[in-house]
């Protein structure tokens, strides 16, 4: 099937309000930026920038959608009511990508070279989301309305807020880390260890240890030196 043609489906598969095949072809302005980079990224692959450019920011006054030409965009990518999206030079979209108005793939100003992100099949990027930095969006996650995504992102993930965090994975809310009490994993390996001993020197009818990690489980007293040399 033509690339066109599949845009073209594709909106009309994912927009509810769609109503037919030429008014999506026509009036889509994603569909319709689509179209143009399609031709902008042939003539930039052929070193014809100036061209490409022209196109690409004709594209910008019709649409209102900025994607660089250099940009790599898979297929069946479907970019819903588009105004205010903006597509960095070395940005990479996979597959099936969802994304709404207002999106940023952009750079954070820091790097060079590929500066932009990654972003892997059927990730859906909601509206306003900020995506900025040479990162990974794996395949299959979401990006809340309004978030910033300035690390990579698991696949299968919902990342929501500013700075963007993981949410939710395989669709199972991730927990909230306390901020106040914070677990320590060396004290909480400590307890468990204090606790076998105790409870092995328990069995064995000796108390040589001294306690200086109570286990609050089972009140055990502290030793005392005296204890010890008795
Ligand atoms: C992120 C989103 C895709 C939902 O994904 P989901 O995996 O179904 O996640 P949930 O709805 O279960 O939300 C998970 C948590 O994140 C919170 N959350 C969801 N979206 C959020 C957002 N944009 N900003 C901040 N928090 C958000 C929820 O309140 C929930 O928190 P809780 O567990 O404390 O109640 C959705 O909320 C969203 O942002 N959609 C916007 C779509 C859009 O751009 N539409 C524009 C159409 S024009």
């Amino acid at each position: 099937m033509k690339l066109w043609k599949e845009d073209v489906i594709t909106a009309m598969e994912r927009d509810p309000a769609a109503r037919s095949f030429w008014e999506v072809y026509f009036t889509y302005n994603g569909v319709k930026a689509l179209r143009m980079h399609r031709r902008a990224n042939k003539l930039y692959r052929r070193g014809h920038y100036f061209w490409a450019r022209k196109i690409a920011s004709r594209c910008v006054r019709l649409t209102g959608i900025d994607i660089h030409p250099a940009a790599t965009i898979g297929r069946r990518c479907f970019i819903d009511h588009g105004v205010g999206v903006v597509v960095g030079e070395t940005t990479v979209i996979g597959d099936d990508v969802l994304i709404y108005q207002g999106v940023t793939l952009g750079g954070t100003g820091k790097d060079t070279g590929k500066r932009h992100p990654t972003v892997e099949d059927r990730v859906m990027i909601s509206a306003g989301a900020k995506v900025l930095g040479p990162i990974t969006i794996s395949h299959d996650s979401k990006i809340g309305a309004g978030s910033v995504v300035l690390k990579d992102v698991p696949p299968f993930s919902t990342v929501v807020g500013v700075p963007g965090r993981v949410v939710k994975t395989n669709n199972v809310r991730v927990a909230d880390l306390d901020q106040v009490h914070i677990p320590d994993p060396i004290l909480e390996e400590l307890r468990r260890l204090n606790d076998r001993i105790y409870t092995l020197e328990k069995e064995a009818g000796v108390h040589a240890c001294r306690y200086t990690i109570t286990c609050d489980s089972q009140e055990v007293p502290a030793t005392t030196d005296a204890d010890e040399d008795k």
